[in-house]
């Protein structure tokens, strides 16, 4: 399904009906970099008896489009390095704010009110963002595999280097380099199906999109003063192999957010709800009965 948002064609999957439970959220699934909805498949199949669930390709990704105005910027040596960037940012370029805005013009589009809003690494930012602007409209939150923190000067040089890599050899080329941080070694050697799902989710993700989000994680504002102000019910969930952002991350979330559970999921690397499906959407199952 597709809804104009902002200026663009939003795709999204939408398994439910109001009607699915009137007592519980609808669960808002954002994905992370450089993804899809499609992340998502095994929960909106998995969740839909327990939740209206809610799935969509966000700017620049799947088959959402990009306004027309929005043109990624080319990196450059003197662009500004303020320390949390996101209001520094040149006319037109993507933030997580912008993100945000876009979901929240989905849910407004759809008619929800407020929802449990769940984000996956990348997702997990723009959620920090979205909650900080539409804190009324959150029920719960569910941080998977994501950090509060902002990019170290290493981390922004990275992106830097995936920017030019995209834009040479295309988003598969960023893909690769992600992969084997992405899914456990026993799933990329044992799980073909699941390996090559990752990998072609990833290649055929459009260059400006990919370019626009490298550029908006860059220069993400640090989401740590917001942890504390945090009032919505929260789970936090790790992946217990995750090499790219590690567990230690979680542990700091869920200490730093009131009341916040944390569920590590053994046999997940960083994508863990694709690659330990069952386990991932038992917790949040689990989760959204305490939130019902
Ligand atoms: C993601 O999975 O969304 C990205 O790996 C996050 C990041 O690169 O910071």
């Amino acid at each position: 399904m597709k809804v104009k948002v902002r200026g663009f064609e939003m795709a999204y999957e939408d398994t439910g009906s109001a009607s699915t439970s009137l007592s519980t959220p609808p669960l808002l699934l954002i994905h992370g970099f450089p993804l899809d909805r499609t992340l998502w498949a095994m929960q909106v199949r998995g969740l839909a008896d327990v939740a209206r669930v809610i799935a969509p390709d966000l700017r620049g990704f799947g088959e959402s489009g990009m306004p027309r105005t929005t043109s990624p910027t080319v990196p450059s040596p003197d662009r500004n390095e303020s320390t949390t960037g996101e209001g520094m940012r040149p006319a037109g370029a993507v933030t997580m704010d912008t993100y945000a805005d876009d979901l929240r013009g989905l849910l407004d589009a759809l008619g929800v009110k407020s929802a449990v809003v769940a984000g996956l690494s990348m997702g997990g930012y723009i959620a920090f963002a979205f909650y900080r602007k539409n804190a009324a409209r959150v029920r719960g939150l569910i941080l998977a595999d994501t950090k509060a923190g902002p990019d170290s000067p290493e981390g922004k040089k990275g992106r830097d280097d995936n920017i030019l890599l995209a834009r040479a050899q295309g988003a598969g080329a960023v893909g690769d380099k992600m992969l084997p941080k992405m899914l456990t070694p026993k799933t990329a050697a044992e799980r073909a199906g699941i390996a090559n799902a990752a990998r072609a989710m990833m290649a055929r993700q459009p260059v400006a999109g990919v370019v626009a989000a490298l550029e908006a994680m860059r220069d993400r504002a640090d989401s740590t003063p917001t942890l504390a102000e945090i009032k919505a019910p929260t789970l936090v969930v790790t992946g217990a192999e995750d090499a790219l952002i590690p567990p230690k991350e979680a542990e700091a979330m869920r200490d730093a957010i009131r009341g916040a559970r944390l569920v590590s999921i053994p046999g997940a690397a960083h994508l863990a709800n694709l690659d330990q499906p069952d386990a991932f959407n038992a917790a949040v199952r689990e989760f959204l009965k305490t939130v019902a």
